[in-house]
């Protein structure tokens, strides 16, 4: 009787605590909803227009003689490709007397193909300069506050080093304009990277070193120093690949300073994703898995893809150490060396995809009628994400989308603290079902470029996953969908199966226990690589 109340009041208990718990994991935070669409912000197109300097209609008939040498490569409306003609076709004569050829790249596409790939491939890079650029690469012109109105930020030049690079050289050209109601004479120009010019020369105006670093212009007349200002440029002379040079702007009693950022331009990777009309999976997708082992496992998953995208690429990256062969149409098997490892087979599968975005399974998934990979191509074509990730079915039923949000905070000597929580930052705008966030399941379609650009971490070799995504915040915009679903298989182990060789093996080098050199790897890559002292999850 004793042990029967025992047993109840044991039983309150364990219900009562499981409450609790419940309760308090419950989301309690009420989430907001974001706009992470592909398309400049209202905001930022408004600025621009009220800000960017219109030309003085008071000062528009001031006289003025456009410089040659400068305004030349100013007026032209775009780069030009020109070889070097003449010279003499003798042997070696390349080798002794060196000329500029140039290469038309137009040339690999028939002409009749040709526009609609001029239109494919300026969809694909107004999405890539939407997904790169920022706010804070606007141009913005400080009002004049004060007697100088001078460009805040958003001023930008490429590197210019070389003579032959001239031809495709482009020049900043600002405006920078005095209000009328101030009386000045003088302004001088200071830089420290390049030299400053003049497009065009105005009367009335003494403009000394031009060309050089530090230029000066004096008038009587302020109509016609403002007019002068507003044909002021700029050429960046010393090269950097990633600077700033900072001009410095002075008139009587008065300094103002402005960067201008001195780098190359990113070069954009645009894949080519076919006509336009439905997603086309298998011209936009290709699936990768990373299998050790699992033949079986592989073959169900392979054979689920073919039922639902029968002509989709898989890459297999396979570092069993008796490979099988795993063949079939639109399939690209990859033997590594025994035991390279989980992130190195990562690495080395999406090095191999050719199309804009790469789905990552693990290969023991399923997919069924709710793989719906149309979805996740949907979210990343229409938003600035890189990578979104979907949900895992369990055998139990159990879905889990495993988001993560994962923030650094920075520390002294002893490195920073990273802290990763369950959870997701806000609900995306018109995808009810999809929320940002840092880190996502094992189950995700990413950009191509992105992923490559963060890499898998070979060095982690068996337990790793938020590695990945530690590695690529701050570069890598992550979401998560809950309504694009791939299946686990079966992962219960019923007492009276006995696990097959190849599983025990798996099990051995896919969980090794937590004491194990795997586990100090993956701990001396946080402390060293990440500069991470410590590590907070929930
Ligand atoms: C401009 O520079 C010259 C020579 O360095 C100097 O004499 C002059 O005072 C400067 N003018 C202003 C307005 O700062
Ligand atoms: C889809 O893309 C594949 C591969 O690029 C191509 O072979 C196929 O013809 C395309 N299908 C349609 C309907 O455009």
């Amino acid at each position: 009787m004793r042990s029967l109340r025992k047993t109840v009041l044991l039983a309150i208990v364990v219900s009562v605590l499981l409450v609790v718990a419940l309760l308090h994991s419950w989301p309690t935070r009420a989430y907001t909803t974001v706009d992470v669409w592909q398309r400049p912000g209202p905001a930022v197109e408004r600025h621009l227009e009220e800000r960017f300097p219109e030309p003085d209609h008071r000062s528009a008939n001031i006289p003025y003689r456009v410089k040659e040498s400068v305004a030349g490569l100013l007026a032209r409306n775009g780069c030009v490709c020109e070889g070097e003609t003449g010279g003499m076709n003798l042997p070696f004569a390349q080798l002794l007397f060196p000329r500029v050829s140039a290469h038309p790249m137009h040339t690999a596409f028939e002409a009749s193909e040709l526009d609609e790939m001029k239109k494919r491939r300026a969809k694909e890079y107004q999405g890539f300069q939407m997904r790169t650029q920022t706010p804070a690469d606007m141009l913005i012109v400080a009002e004049a506050n004060n007697p100088l109105q001078y460009p805040t930020q958003g001023m930008e030049v490429r590197p210019y080093y070389f003579q032959y690079y001239s031809i495709c050289l482009v020049l900043v050209f600002f405006v920078l304009c005095l209000p009328l109601n101030f009386f000045l004479s003088q302004v001088n120009f200071t830089s420290t990277l390049g030299t400053l010019n003049v497009a065009a020369e105005v009367e009335g105006v003494k403009v000394k070193g031009d060309g050089e670093m530090r230029m000066t212009l004096t008038s009587s007349l302020l109509s016609n120093l403002n007019r002068q200002l507003q044909f002021v440029t700029y050429t960046n002379t010393l090269f950097h690949p990633s600077t700033a040079d900072t001009v410095q702007f002075e008139t009587e009693g008065h300094q103002a300073m402005f960067t201008i950022k001195v780098r190359h331009g990113v070069t954009p990777k645009l894949y080519n994703t076919g006509p336009k009309g439905e997603y086309n999976i298998s011209a936009l997708v290709t699936i990768a898995t990373k299998t050790f082992l699992r033949y079986d496992k592989l073959q169900a998953l392979i054979d689920s893809v073919r039922k639902y995208y029968s002509t989709v690429t898989i890459v297999i990256a396979d570092d069993s150490e008796n490979p099988k062969t795993v063949s079939g149409p639109y399939i690209e098997h990859y033997i590594m060396p025994f035991g390279k490892g989980w992130f190195a087979g990562r690495n080395l599968a999406v090095s191999q995809v050719t199309t804009k975005y790469v789905l990552w399974v693990d290969d023991d998934f399923i997919f069924t009628a709710n793989t719906k990979l149309e979805k996740l191509v949907d979210v990343l074509e229409r938003t600035t994400l890189d990578l979104v990730g979907g949900a895992v079915r369990e055998a139990t039923g159990y879905t889990a989308t495993y988001r993560q949000t994962i923030s650094i905070e920075p520390g002294e000597e002893e490195g920073d603290c990273l802290h990763m929580r369950r959870g997701f930052h806000h609900i995306i705008q018109g995808f009810p079902n999809c929320v940002v966030t840092d880190g996502v399941i094992n189950f995700f379609l990413a950009r191509t470029d992105k992923v490559q650009q963060v890499g898998f971490d070979p060095r982690l070799a068996r337990v790793a996953h938020l590695e990945f995504f530690i590695d690529g915040l701050g570069s890598l915009h992550v979401g998560s969908c809950d309504d694009v679903i791939v299946n686990h298989a079966t992962k219960i182990k019923l007492p009276w199966v006995s696990q097959s060789e190849s599983d025990k093996t798996y099990a051995k080098f896919r969980y090794p226990p937590a004491s194990s050199d795997a586990t100090h790897t993956k701990n001396g890559l946080l402390y060293f690589k990440n500069r991470f002292q410590c590590l907070t999850h929930n």
